[in-house]
This record gives structure tokens, sequence and C-alpha cells, in this order.
């Protein structure tokens, strides 16, 4: 049957713990042990500080190779079950929300939000320098969790982008209008960033599906928009897809998040229950700096939220699967969900 609208949301973290295999998880334990700006909640701490606030060593017995194979799984069986329910609902149309951390955009030019509207995207293979470049930094296994092997082109639901703008401007959001892939100074396009990577290498397997990417600033300051700028561009976004004329099966993703790279799992469970039980309140009403690091991506979901307010979607929690890497309890709280 074919439908109008939305026909599935789902939410969905992609952190480099999903791909790497977990005795390399090491490396980036190393990386946090270096870190002096490791944000839990509102406060921001050194590793050794961090170790010390969170009362010592309990991590240890959640961090170990063990645990981490089992966590790992965990979530791999529900990145091929979102898989799967992307292969049944077979979607004429994605919309992805995820974050650019200077992919696209870099530190000249931020927009809090922008909506592609180009023809086509192009996710480009690794170069052998790049390659280099991941390998020496230790990561050369999650390489293509985001990038493919061969080069790949996805094309854009351009009409439905543009009328994505044109409702945010009767809703006054002045939202930034990407019309081509950005390039680099020497003229090569910016590869996609890995937000939209991801759902593409992991959920689709390369499946060219079109898309329309929605690119939030959850990251840099200054311009991080409000969880309620998030939730209402969302319900815009919405708006729009419900006044489009298609009788395309769309599908909603919010790509990142939950905590990270500081594990809080008082706070993700916090919030994955205000996105089943489809709290607006305290899903805006929850203070900007809650936001910070990986954590911001949260509000790509709370984007998603919005956008799937209006249909009769309810959010079903998969699983939650919080991945620790060291005993001071940093890694990444990982959540799996739809709306079906
Ligand atoms: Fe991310």
């Amino acid at each position: 049957m074919i439908q109008h609208g939305v026909s599935l949301g789902i939410g969905t973290s992609h952190g480099p713990l999903l791909n790497l295999p977990p005795a390399e998880w090491e490396v980036r334990a190393e990386f946090d042990r270096a870190q002096t700006d490791l944000a839990l909640r509102d406060g921001t701490f050194s590793f050794a500080e961090l170790y010390a606030h969170r009362g010592g060593p309990h991590f240890a017995a959640k961090a170990t190779l063990d645990e981490r194979t089992q966590r790992h799984a965990a979530c791999q069986r529900q990145l091929d079950v979102l898989g799967e329910r992307l292969d049944d609902i077979n979607p004429d149309a994605l919309i992805i929300v995820g974050d650019d951390q200077h992919e696209w955009f870099m530190e000249n030019t931020q927009p809090s939000f922008a909506v592609f509207c180009g023809d086509e995207m192009h996710n480009l293979a690794p170069t052998a320098e790049e390659r280099e470049e991941k390998i020496r930094r230790g990561r050369g296994s999650d390489m293509y969790a985001y990038r493919p092997k061969i080069d790949q082109v996805y094309p854009v639901v351009r009409d439905l982008a543009l009328r994505i703008h044109a409702q945010a401007l009767e809703d006054e959001f002045d939202v930034a209008a990407c019309m081509e892939q950005p390039k680099n100074p020497d003229g090569s396009l910016r590869t996609v960033g890995h937000a939209v990577g991801f759902i593409y290498r992991r959920l689709l397997r390369d499946r060219p599906v079109p898309v329309v990417p929605i690119l939030v600033n959850t990251f840099y300051p200054p311009n991080q928009p409000t969880p309620k700028r998030c939730y209402d561009f969302g319900r815009s976004i919405g708006r729009a897809i419900h006044a489009w004329d298609s009788a395309a099966r769309v599908a909603v993703i919010a790509s990142g998040g939950i905590s990270h790279f500081v594990v809080d799992e008082e706070w993700d469970h916090k919030m994955l229950k205000a996105f089943r039980n489809g709290d607006i309140a305290t899903l805006t009403s929850e203070p900007n700096i809650m936001f910070r690091s990986g954590t911001s991506e949260t509000k790509n979901w709370i984007v998603a939220a919005g956008i799937l307010e209006a249909t009769s979607l309810k959010m079903e929690l998969l699983d939650y699967v919080p991945c620790y890497r060291t005993d001071a309890g940093t890694g990444s709280g990982m959540a799996f969900a739809t709306w079906s």
C-alpha cells in the first residue's frame, strides 16, 4: 500500500565505537586520557578530574574486553534491525538529520541549520593519503563505516528540499541554502559528512535512496540552536512533508547521540523516555549546556521528533547500550529506535 507522508522514523547512534572492533577501543581510550575538556552536564573535566568526579574505578568492570564485546554485538544487532526496517518500507525519500563536524562547513561559515538542495551528493572513497592518516591515528578499521570503497552518488529530492525551505520561511526560520556540494580550496568536492555517510554505509549498504540532508550545527559555538528551536524547526519540516503533493514513502532518520564522549546513563534514560512519551516539555526545556561535544547530537533526534510529531508514528526504543572504554566512564551511550 502506498502511504502518503512519513512511513518510518529512525534514531541511531553512529559513533566510532560501533565501527571499531572492541579490542581496538583502546585507541579511543588513549585519546580520552589526553583530553582536558571532557564535557559532562554543566562541568568540564580533564581525564583525571573526571575519574575523581565519578567516584573512582567502578566503570572499569563495564569496560573489560568481554563487556565491550557483548555491548558491541548488541549494537550491531540493532543496526541490522534498522537496516531491515528500511528494507521493509523501501522508502522513496529519506530525510536525514545530522550534524556537520567541519566536513562541509568550516570556521568561515557555520550555519545553525542548513538544507542541501543540489541534485545529487557524492560520497567519495578515501584517498591513499586519507587512508594513511586514519591508520596512523589507529582508526583504519572504522574508515569504511562512513566512506565507501568506491565513490557513490546519492540522488537528492530537490523538490522536497526546496519545499522545506519555503515552509521554513513561512514559519520564520531563516535556514542556510546549500545549493551545491561544498568544495575544498583546491576545487575537489568535500565528501559527505559522517552523520549522513553512516546511514548509507551501515543501514542502506550503499543503496542510493534519494535524500534530503538536514544539517544542524549541534557542536560548535556560538550558534548552536536551542532544543526548542530544533523541535520547532522539525515541526516546520513536518508541515513541508505533509503539504508535499507526492505519494512518496518518506523515512526520517536522526543520526548521532546519545551521550558521548562521557557516558551519562541517567541523562540518556531521561531523554529516551521523553522521546518515547512525546514529552515535548522535557525535550525542549533541557538547558543548552547539557548538549555539548558528541552529546549535542541528541538535538538531531529532537529535530526528528518535531518532524514526526504530527504523524501517528510511535517511538519504540529497540535498545540502549552504554559502551564504556575507560574506568572514568568515557565512551558512548548508544541508542537505537524506530517510530512506526
Ligand atoms: Fe557524530
